[in-house]
């Protein structure tokens, strides 16, 4: 239904029919700092204990526990230790009176993000969280106080985490205490951001929007592959699924990019898509662009807007205009949301994946969910039940292949797209 509505440019049922019980699901409103494309955090501001400062915090599927960075807490930087800059806000925090129930057993986060031998360590804590503006009020919830942290060429900030159980217990790990009080009944989540030109956004927690997609929702295994490297820098790499191939469309033709299986990751830590290097020569040659810095570089151009990008995992095609991951710094020159990692021969989807495509996981039972986004303030909430999950969700039609080739890239040698650049 949510395709016949959408193809005829209206969504009469979408404002008049509420399936949603306002309790059965959350919304966690983020904002990008920047205005900029896909360079910036997705950032929640929440507050703790009796403080009303608000505090900026990183939503994030690579952690499972959240944690916020004391008020004095000291950042090491090559050597030299400093009071960590404050530019996102902090948790008034007294090690020596340990407010907010905090306990002496310690909180290390793991190394973290794209810089290495990133550790926090501080200790647990427990205190009233509020995200005011998403009615989200928890009163005993743990967390990690980060009192010892390592800057990464960027001021510290706390993560609301949305990954998967901790290796401790799973008190401080958010989607399980919403679960355990009741406020959704399963643990999925999707990212919804507005639209490519706003710096808004939400993750929805225990439901999908069932109006910001394209035809049916569709499901696939997560995989925990070991071409994924554990000491990788890009994320934890908890969210895997398998691409089975890439291709360019323009509606009349299809060019393959690439037919072999690469595991991707999912992450909300990174801004773009990140392609091994002889896949990413090949989007160049196909694309006609120059590569520059890791980055293509072509002539904008003066669009045929119907060329797109075709991700297929195993059966769930997500075709995206390629104009959803351009950007331009310098007139007339446009680059694409799409780089090259040389860590091995996996496919990492950031933010400029996550905001083109509608993305979803069901942590309950270890699937991601996919569809091509259909950009709306329409909204068509399902709730995901406790024992049958996600409605109308169907299984990718080779649901079962989750292995993973060893990639086998023949060189392209003809773009595959001419643009109009007069
Ligand atoms: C968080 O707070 C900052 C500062 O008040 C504000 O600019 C920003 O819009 C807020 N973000 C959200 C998601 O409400
Ligand atoms: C990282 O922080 C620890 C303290 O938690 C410190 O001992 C170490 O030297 C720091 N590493 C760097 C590279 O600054
Ligand atoms: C770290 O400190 C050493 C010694 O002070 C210096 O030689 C080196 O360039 C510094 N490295 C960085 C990345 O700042
Ligand atoms: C973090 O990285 C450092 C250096 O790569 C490693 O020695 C350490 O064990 C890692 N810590 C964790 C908690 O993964
Ligand atoms: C301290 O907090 C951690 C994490 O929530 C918990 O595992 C541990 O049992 C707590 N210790 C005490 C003494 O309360
Ligand atoms: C994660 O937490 C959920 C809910 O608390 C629990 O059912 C599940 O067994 C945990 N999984 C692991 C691997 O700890
Ligand atoms: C993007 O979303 C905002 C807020 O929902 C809306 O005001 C704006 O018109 C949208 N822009 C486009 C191009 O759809
Ligand atoms: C992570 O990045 C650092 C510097 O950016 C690099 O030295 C290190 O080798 C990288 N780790 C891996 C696993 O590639
Ligand atoms: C790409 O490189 C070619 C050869 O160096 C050059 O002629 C062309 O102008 C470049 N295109 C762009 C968009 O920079
Ligand atoms: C994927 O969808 C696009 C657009 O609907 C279509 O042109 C293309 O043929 C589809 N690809 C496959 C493999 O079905």
């Amino acid at each position: 239904m949510a395709m016949v509505t959408h193809l005829l440019g209206l969504c009469l049922l979408c404002t008049s029919v509420v399936l949603a019980d306002d309790s059965s699901y959350v919304k966690l409103h983020y904002r990008t700092p920047y205005d900029l494309l896909f360079f910036s955090d997705f950032l929640v501001n929440a507050t703790f204990g009796s403080s009303s400062e608000e505090v900026s915090m990183l939503l994030s599927l690579d952690s499972a526990d959240l944690w916020v960075i004391a008020d004095n807490a000291v950042c090491y930087d090559n050597g030299t230790s400093e009071e960590c800059p404050q530019a996102y806000g902090s948790y008034n925090f007294d090690s020596s009176n340990k407010v907010g129930g905090a306990n002496d057993s310690s909180f290390e986060y793991p190394n973290y993000s794209s810089n290495d031998g990133f550790i926090n360590r501080g200790v647990w804590g427990e205190d009233k969280l509020s995200i005011s503006k998403d009615d989200v009020d928890l009163d005993d919830f743990k967390f990690g106080v980060v009192e010892k942290a390592n800057l990464t060429g960027q001021d510290p900030y706390g993560v609301l985490a949305l990954g998967f159980n901790s290796t401790s217990d799973d008190s401080s790990n958010l989607l399980s205490y919403l679960k355990a009080k009741g406020k959704i009944n399963r643990r999925v989540v999707s990212f919804i951001h507005d639209n490519l030109t706003e710096n808004t956004g939400y993750a929805l927690l225990g439901a999908v929007d069932q109006a910001k997609f394209v035809g049916d929702l569709q499901s696939l295994p997560m995989v925990n592959s070991n071409m994924y490297p554990s000491n990788s820098n890009f994320s934890s790499g908890k969210f895997q699924a398998v691409l089975s191939e890439l291709a360019i469309n323009n509606l009349k033709s299809r060019t393959v990019v690439t037919k072999s299986s690469y595991p991707v990751v999912f992450t909300t830590n990174l801004d773009f898509v990140y392609l091994p290097p002889a896949v990413f020569e090949n989007l160049a040659i196909l694309s006609n662009a120059n590569i520059s810095f890791a980055n293509f570089i072509f002539d904008c151009p003066k669009y045929d807007s119907s060329i797109y990008i075709e991700f297929n995992f195993n059966g769930i095609n997500v075709t995206i205009p390629y104009t959803s991951f351009m950007f331009s710094f310098v007139e007339d020159k446009c680059n694409l949301g799409f780089t090259v990692q040389e860590q091995g021969d996996f496919i990492v989807l950031g933010r400029s994946f996550l905001k083109s495509a509608y993305v979803g996981f069901d942590l309950d039972l270890s699937e991601v969910l996919l569809a091509p986004r259909y950009y709306t303030s329409d909204e068509l909430i399902a709730v995901a039940d406790a024992s049958t999950g996600v409605p109308d969700v169907t299984k990718a039609s080779a649901y079962s292949s989750t292995s993973i080739s060893s990639p086998t890239e023949v060189q392209a040698t003809a773009s595959a797209v001419k643009y109009s650049t007069a």
